[in-house]
């Protein structure tokens, strides 16, 4: 099916989308993180813009500026996130889109002053992060949602899964065993899974990739 972009197909609609990797600190000076640019969240956010919609982007750590017209919400760690996202969709939203690396572990605390390396060796003790994308969609007013999954191997199985479990309308599915596209570079290519259908898209850029991706989503929604 031809994918019908731009031209107010998402006009009225209030958009959330997270983008980049979060920050778990392990002392005031430290952290833990991954290489997630935020690219692909911020082309999507500046996509669904040009569709018409109001968009508000909950943005890990990222050297990326604001979009023109898109609300950026900054924040750092996955309980931040979490926070953040579920008090914008509390003022309703029509379309989630979770594009960010979220840190699956935090250290379990956080020491107040900096480490000193007194020892041959150091264990640091992590714990499970809270899922924003599971959470949202979960929820008795969730909008339609969409999640990002970057797998290496059996990418559709894994997706796939991913989409049942998380109860999604839609996972971008992300073979980053690839080389030259996915996390921190400007091409990406993709396979679209929804229940009962799927597209693949790209090679391409991050931006054409996230135009396609939002006429997809308009589609899947109407
Ligand atoms: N996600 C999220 N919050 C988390 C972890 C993941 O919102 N704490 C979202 C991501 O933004 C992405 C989707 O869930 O849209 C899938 O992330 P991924 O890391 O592929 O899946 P996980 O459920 O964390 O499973 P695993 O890392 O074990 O493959
Ligand atoms: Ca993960």
């Amino acid at each position: 099916a031809a994918v019908v972009t731009g031209g107010g197909r998402l006009a009225g609609r209030r958009v959330v989308i997270t983008a980049g990797p979060t920050r778990e600190p392990i002392d005031p000076v430290r952290y833990i993180t991954n290489h997630s640019s935020g690219k692909m969240g911020y082309a999507l956010a500046e996509a669904a813009r040009a569709a018409g919609a109001t968009v508000t982007l909950i943005s890990g750590p990222v050297s990326l500026a604001a979009p023109a017209g898109v609300q950026v919400v900054p924040v750092e760690t996955a309980e931040e996130m979490l926070l953040a996202t579920s008090e914008e969709v509390d003022k309703g939203a029509d379309l989630f889109v979770a594009t960010a690396a979220v840190a699956d572990y935090r250290p379990a605390s956080r020491a107040g002053q900096k480490m000193k390396k007194s020892h041959e060796s150091l264990s640091l003790e992590l714990v499970r992060n809270p899922d924003t994308l599971a959470t949202i969609a979960a929820r008795e007013d969730a909008p339609f949602t969409v999640g990002f999954a970057a797998e290496t191997t059996d990418v559709e199985h894994y997706a796939t899964d991913k989409m049942k479990r998380k109860k999604l309308g839609m996972i971008v599915a992300n073979d980053v065993s690839a080389p030259g596209i996915g996390f921190n570079s400007d091409d990406n290519a993709v396979t679209v899974f929804w229940p009962g259908g799927r597209q693949a898209i790209g090679p391409a850029s991050k931006r054409e990739i996230a135009t396609s991706l939002i006429g997809l989503i308009a589609e899947r929604m109407a």
